[in-house]
């Protein structure tokens, strides 16, 4: 290289040139070489004279002589700002000085780990406060969470003693309760003392082959092939994957009130605020309407409503172009947006455009799949229906360990038999996490827990009625088997929170500032109740191992709650 004389040339432009007294000389040595060029320029073009005028190709070798003798990475000889290479900027030097000082050891872990004994609770606090963070909330009321010690059928059990009825099977998840089953618990340690783990590209154990025999039975149609990812949103990443690459297409179609998961993609398909998290930069997902939006009517019967809902989605469709489009994804039930259910006629609806525009079906039974809605399969209430794809997760495990679903129909299972999917995880098929998935399905068939929701939906829909009836703050509800919803209104009759929140940065109302809400969620904790609250939505999704009895205290529980919130919402006006 030369010395540094080049800086700050970008491509297309000429390199500066060097200070006054280099400048001076290389001038004095330029004019010498440039005359000496010139004189060898004169023989050559007087050679190349010569060849042309017998018209010898040998002239064009004799040019490519020239080209050489001018291209050199210190440029042209005695012109050394002319054809140089590029030199590219310097920088200043970094400040490798001020991080050399920074102690990256690592630190002294307390001896308080290895010391026998619980923590007191105000330690527990101490250290959450410190060093937890939370994930769609923001992370400082997490040092006030109710610390739980202990979990049994509907409870969960906190360091005072304290029995909460879980009224949402947490995020509608323990489908089998608290107290896992000893067939669970077995097959768990069994698989862990045999293969804690392989990895799911290398190598088969025999539970994995179990868990995807037993579902290729079970689910409709012809199900018949599976991965198993670690949690729904990763099966939903999956599934789209799985669409995109199968049709060649990219967009994907979902709902506004809708949720698939918190990854980059899955949040983009999802329809709710949270979407906003995550959709900068995000192509290729299209949101189409609810049957069930929150401030119109597609109309009065269910009929009109799923016919003039569809006129507008095949219309959509067509819109965007059949031909971009690679799959409509759906929860057969939407879930954290309200328990919404689909008008007759709505989901047979989608099924045959899809069949129509060969798009791809997704149906995301994340949250409804494993019998919360009465059926095995959320989408077994639609007439014929039977999705190209489906996802599931949560019940499938009852949360115990973290697995997912990913079942695919059997054309979607030859195309990959000489394809790859395109999507993989450490984690996936995890050995423990299947032979955990294998027993609690074995259990949920064994005690009939899609029978359980439908025989209990009765209750739901009496309970429910009951506290519309009773309760101003309450103007509706929904239940299919045991999962349910009600919204909540003010005085006016809005909702108490808006259903669009904006959740995005900087927000001030994203800390729980809501007096009101906030002595509900109080009220809800003294009356023993313990839930994922989403305002104005109150869902009641207990596990599934719930008895009549135990149905009928959570409910009365959440009047006393209620209660409190009426008398709020009345001191208001
Ligand atoms: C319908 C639906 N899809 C996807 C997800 C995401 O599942 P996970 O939180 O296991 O990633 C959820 C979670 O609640 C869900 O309800």
């Amino acid at each position: 290289m030369s010395s540094g004389c080049r800086f700050g040339s970008t491509l297309g432009t000429s390199p500066p040139r060097a200070g006054a007294a280099a400048a001076a000389a290389a001038q004095e040595g330029q004019s010498d070489a440039m005359e000496q060029l010139r004189q060898e320029n004169e023989i050559l073009q007087r050679e190349l004279e010569k060849l042309r005028r017998f018209d010898n190709p040998k002239a064009n070798v004799a040019w490519k002589g020239v080209y050489k003798s001018i291209s050199d990475t210190l440029g042209a000889p005695g012109f050394p700002n002319v054809n140089a290479r590029h030199a590219p900027d310097t920088h200043d030097d970094l400040d490798l000085e001020g991080i050399a000082n920074i102690d990256s050891t690592a630190g002294t872990p307390g001896e308080h780990h290895w010391e026998n004994g619980e923590w007191s609770q105000e330690k527990v606090k101490e250290s959450t406060a410190n060093h937890v963070m939370l994930s769609w909330g923001p992370s400082g009321p997490g040092k006030d969470f109710v610390q739980i010690d202990k979990s049994e059928g509907i409870y969960l059990i906190d360091r005072n003693g304290n029995k909460y009825l879980d009224y949402t099977s947490q995020a509608v998840c323990c489908n089998l309760g608290h107290t896992m089953p000893e067939s669970v618990k077995a097959a768990i340690n069994k698989q862990m003392d045999s293969v804690a783990f392989a990895y799911s590209g290398m190598a088969i154990v025999e539970c994995r082959a179990r868990l995807a025999q037993l579902l290729g039975e079970i689910c409709p149609g012809d199900i018949n092939g599976f991965l198993f990812p670690s949690g729904g949103g990763e099966a939903n990443e999956a599934a789209i994957r799985i669409a995109r690459r199968y049709t060649g297409r990219q967009k994907i179609l979902t709902q506004y009130r809708s949720y698939h998961g918190g990854s980059s993609s899955t949040l983009t398909a999802t329809g709710d605020s949270r979407r906003w998290f995550a959709e900068q930069g995000q192509a290729g997902f299209v949101k189409i309407f609810n049957p069930q939006p929150f401030g119109f009517s597609w109309g009065v019967s269910d009929m009109g409503a799923s016919r003039r809902c569809l006129q507008a989605l095949e219309e959509q469709v067509m819109m965007e172009g059949p031909q971009t489009i690679a799959a409509i994804m759906l929860e057969s039930f939407v879930g954290a947006n309200g328990v919404l259910i689909p008008p007759v006629g709505y989901i047979e609806g989608v099924r045959a455009i899809c069949d129509k525009y060969k798009i791809v079906l997704i149906l995301d039974e994340v949250m409804v799949g494993f019998g919360r809605t009465g059926q095995l399969f959320g989408f077994q209430h639609f007439d014929g229906v039977i999705p190209d794809i489906i996802t599931s997760a949560k019940g499938l495990s009852g949360a115990y360990l973290p697995l997912s679903m990913v079942g695919v129909r059997q054309y979607l299972k030859d195309f990959f038999h000489s394809q790859p999917v395109g999507w993989g995880a450490t984690y996936h098929a995890h050995p423990v996490a299947m032979a955990c998935g294998y027993e609690v399905l074995k259990y949920t068939l064994e005690h009939d827990l899609p029978g359980k929701a439908r025989d209990l939906q009765p209750v739901m829909m009496e309970e429910i009625e009951n506290l519309v009836n009773k309760h101003p703050t309450v103007s509706a509800g929904r239940a299919v088997g045991l999962f349910g919803c009600m919204d909540l209104v003010g005085s006016d009759g809005k909702p108490l929170a808006p259903m669009s929140p904006n959740v995005v940065h900087n927000n001030p109302n994203m800390v729980r500032n809501d007096v009101r809400l906030n002595r509900f969620r109080k009220a809800l904790r003294k009356n023993g109740l313990i839930g994922l609250f989403r305002p104005p939505l109150l869902h009641v999704c207990p596990p599934l191992i719930i008895t009549e009895t135990e149905l009928r205290d959570l409910f009365r529980r959440l009047s006393l709650s209620l209660d409190v919130l009426d008398e709020e919402v009345i001191d208001d006006e």
